[in-house]
């Protein structure tokens, strides 16, 4: 049993700490921005709560952190009253946010100062895998501070990869987001041309799921797409966020991504209508709005 800290408690981190405490049985202190829910999350499974990311991270052997986007990560890490201030010499933080590889490569140089482990480790498999903590785990840093941790990570995990140095575990999380860009146009318009030709959408997916044209996007999101239901799933503010990352990177790389870059064009159309919080398949949406 280890002593850990959780610092942010949204749809990811609430169940990812729960496991933390649940299932791998360790000694587990939160923090929350909105405190509230810090404090349904300790009567809830019988862990604390403290008031600052510092106050979480005071004496743990492992602080985890899962918010929003890079800033989110600094304000939370070397920001007033950030973890970075009380983490101790020889203890791991684990980021689960989906940020940038600079800025871990940023707060990994910070930590190794400090004389503290820092791994990135954004996650996949959505607010489902987070709950039954079945996540899988891209992460990057050295192979022993990642053998230290995995048996830890793995109590919310099915997945856990060492991918090479910092930052590693955020460039496999944008080839992730990467791919799965340009597959929900492809399947949206591929739904949006059976639709109009008046097939059976279940029916056909029953049938190409099998093929070499199957995908978990496909699977899991076909009924709710043919139905028009994107009030669920993984935020279109989520993913433009991850593919602003992507075409970062890209321009740091010097590589050219140009579908990615059109389905974030296609998604800036999806939150002009109104789908801020909608499904990444809303996609779909788009096409059928155009009514062509
Ligand atoms: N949802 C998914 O399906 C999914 C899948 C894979 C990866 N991710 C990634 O995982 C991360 C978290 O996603 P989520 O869905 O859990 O988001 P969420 O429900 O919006 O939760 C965000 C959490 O971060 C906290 N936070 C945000 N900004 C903060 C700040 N400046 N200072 C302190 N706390 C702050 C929020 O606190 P408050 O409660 O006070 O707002 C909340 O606890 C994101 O990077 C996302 O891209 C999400």
């Amino acid at each position: 049993m280890a002593k850990v800290a959780f610092i942010g408690l949204g749809v990811m981190g609430y169940p990812m700490a729960a496991h933390l405490k649940n299932k791998g049985g360790h000694d587990v202190t939160v923090f929350n921005r909105t405190a509230a829910k810090a404090e349904a999350w300790a009567k809830e499974h019988g862990g604390s709560h403290a008031p600052t990311p510092a106050a979480a991270a005071d004496g743990a052997d492992f602080v985890f952190c899962c918010v929003g986007n890079d800033d989110d990560l600094r304000s939370v890490t070397t920001g007033e009253g950030g973890a970075f201030e009380t983490v101790k010499s020889g203890a791991i933080f684990i980021d689960n946010t989906t940020a940038s590889a600079d800025v871990a490569r940023e707060l990994a140089a910070i930590a190794a100062e400090k004389g503290f482990g820092f791994l990135d480790a954004p996650v996949s498999g959505g607010q489902a895998g987070a709950e039954n903590g079945v996540l899988t785990v891209m992460v990057g840093g050295d192979q022993a501070t990642f053998d230290t941790a995995k048996p830890v990570i793995e109590s919310y995990a099915k997945m856990v990869g060492l991918m090479g140095d910092t930052g590693a575990g955020q460039l496999t999380k944008m080839m992730n987001q990467i791919c799965i860009a340009g597959l929900v146009q492809g399947l949206s318009e591929a739904i949006h041309l059976g639709q109009a030709a008046g097939l059976d959408i279940k029916k056909v997916v029953d049938v190409i799921s099998k093929g070499a044209a199957g995908s978990w996007q496909m699977e899991n999101r076909h009924e709710t797409m043919d139905a028009g239901q994107y009030e669920h799933g993984f935020a279109v503010d989520w993913m433009r966020k991850d593919l602003a990352i992507c075409l970062e990177e890209a321009n740091t790389q010097g590589v050219s991504l140009p579908v990615t870059a059109l389905v974030d064009q296609f998604y800036a159309e999806v939150q002009r209508m109104g789908g801020n919080r909608w499904d990444t398949s809303a996609l779909l949406a788009r096409l059928n709005a155009s009514g062509k």
